[in-house]
């Protein structure tokens, strides 16, 4: 059987790392088929590795910092920003994604290529023209792209209340929100999202993120035997 590469997205807040670990979970247990006939590997980017981590490091940094040296400074520091989560990337595709799918596995990827689209979409807005085309033309000479995407669709403002709930629950707290976790740049992060789903209709399953974790939960896993039955077909042919 051949990999297969599904991937979750959607901004802070959506509630997709917390879904992504529900599918793990549900999985591990799943006797019938379409997917206990498969092997999983469940992944992330940022990854654990060395740029991933140099990467929430600096995620945690900018969040304190209150304004930029300036702008051509700021400017770099956008695209410094990329080229750490695009090593990030090149480093899960050698060690993770493609020797899984070498060997056959369903890799699930909480947040991969479309994230830098979405989010360096957004920060580089000023920065470089057409910055969606540009940063997904970065990738296709060299990345995997996914077969399916499923997107967490939510209103930014909920998002944003619930980045906030969290991190009161955590000592985190102390720091404010993130980087990424301001409303009107998720709002224009999300709108990218968007554009994206529909612009690629036949790889994006976009579930709606709003409702309550069992709900999207139970469509997630409905949306990956779906998938998971599809490609058994395609593979029978
Ligand atoms: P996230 O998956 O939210 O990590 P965690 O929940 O463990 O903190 O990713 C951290 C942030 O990085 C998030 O705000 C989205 C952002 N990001 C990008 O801007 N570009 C990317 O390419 C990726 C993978 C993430």
């Amino acid at each position: 059987m051949r990999g297969i590469l599904i991937t979750f997205e959607g901004i802070d807040g959506s509630g997709k790392s917390s879904i992504a670990a529900g599918v793990a979970r549900q999985i591990a247990e799943e006797e019938r088929p379409p997917f206990a006939e498969r092997r999983f590997l469940f992944t992330a980017e940022p990854t654990g590795g060395e740029e991933g981590r140099l990467i929430r490091e600096r995620l945690k940094r900018s969040s304190r910092r209150t304004e930029v040296q300036g702008e051509r400074a700021g400017e770099a520091e956008e695209l410094e920003e990329l080229f750490l989560f695009m090593a990030d990337h090149a480093r899960h595709l050698k060690e993770t994604v493609i020797p899984a799918l070498e060997r056959g596995e369903v890799v699930i990827s909480d947040r991969y290529s479309d994230s830098r689209v979405a989010y360096q979409g957004a920060t580089l807005r000023d920065v470089v023209p057409r910055p969606l085309e540009w940063v997904r033309g970065l990738h296709r000479p060299w990345s995997v792209t996914p077969d399916k995407t499923i997107l967490f669709s939510i209103d930014p403002a909920l998002a944003m209340e619930r980045c906030r709930s969290r991190e009161e629950g955590s000592r985190e707290g102390t720091n404010g929100p993130e980087k990424f976790e301001r409303e009107e740049f998720l709002g224009e992060v999300a709108a990218n999202f968007e554009l994206m789903a529909i612009s690629e209709p036949e790889r994006f399953v976009v579930v709606d993120a709003a409702r309550g974790r069992a709900e999207v939960l139970e469509e997630t896993m409905e949306a990956l035997a779906e998938i998971l039955e599809k490609t058994k077909t395609e593979g029978d042919t």
